[in-house]
């Protein structure tokens, strides 16, 4: 017998036979994947699989202009979200820390998270929000008048996830988390992310290391060439298999 209420098996997210388009070019082809509250999912795959663009997808931002659109079906927290614009997703709660994290590059640390919390729903408790962050990223308070710009690779990635924390979103995706940085920040940036679930923030993380991706996440999901080819539990998928779907041959 059951305990849990109705919605227990309602996913936080669904999305559902998804197709992006960038023009002419196709990115994504009928793409279904769901991801439970309090979940951490790890999507993998080469460059160009469609990573990126099942994120902004997911945050709007494949309905901006006419080249690029989207046809299917996303869903958050029972709503329908695909279409709407992007200030309304980050309303609904999800926030995106994107790839190369385009920062205000010029502006201060404290500039940089106040304008994560741009909705009316976050300027009461902005002050509060950031010093929540602050506690979670001691560092940026130290700096916090400090110009982005300045700072290190590591830095300027916790900035940009405390920026997408200042919404109090409820699912993050977090795009090429681990890109570019040195192995010690690396380990830095995975503990944040690990506290930032356990207060409760459901995670999509798109990672390159593939023994990470597997470590952190409850399900993984391979793309290739905008399809997911493979996804379960890390403890049911071989490496062999991942490795197989993610370079596009048949494993056997
Ligand atoms: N703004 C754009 N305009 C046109 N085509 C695009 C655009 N962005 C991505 N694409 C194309 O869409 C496909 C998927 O790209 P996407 O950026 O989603 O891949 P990715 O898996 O995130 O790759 P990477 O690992 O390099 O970040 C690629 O063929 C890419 O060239
Ligand atoms: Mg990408």
């Amino acid at each position: 017998m059951s305990i849990s209420g109705p919605d227990a098996d309602t996913p936080l997210l669904a999305v559902s036979g998804l197709s992006a388009y960038y023009g002419e070019l196709r990115a994504l082809y009928d793409v279904t994947l769901s991801v439970r509250t309090g979940e951490v999912l790890s999507i993998i795959g080469a460059n160009g699989a469609g990573k990126s663009t099942l994120l902004k997808s997911i945050v709007g931002m494949m309905n901006r202009g006419a080249a690029a659109h989207i046809q299917g079906d996303i869903e958050f927290a029972g709503r329908r979200i695909a279409g709407r614009a992007t200030e309304d997703i980050v309303d609904a709660g999800i926030t995106m820390v994107p790839e190369g994290r385009r920062l205000f590059a010029r502006m201060s640390v404290e500039e940089n998270l106040a304008a994560g919390a741009f909705l009316p729903r976050c300027r009461a408790g902005l002050r509060q929000r950031m010093d929540e962050i602050y506690a979670l990223f001691p560092k940026l308070h130290e700096r916090r008048e400090q110009v982005v710009a300045q700072m290190s690779g590591g830095e300027q990635q916790m900035v940009a996830i405390g920026r997408a924390l200042m919404s109090s979103p409820r699912l993050i995706l977090f795009d090429e988390l681990s890109l570019g940085l040195a192995p010690a920040v690396i380990e830095e940036i995975y503990r944040k992310v690990r506290t930032i679930h356990e207060q409760g923030v459901t995670c999509i993380i798109i990672e390159q290391d593939m023994r990470r991706a597997l470590s952190v996440a409850d399900r993984v999901c391979v793309m290739l060439e905008g399809s997911i080819v493979l996804s379960g539990r890390p403890a049911e998928l071989s490496e062999a298999a991942i490795t197989a779907a993610y370079f596009g041959q048949t494993h056997r």
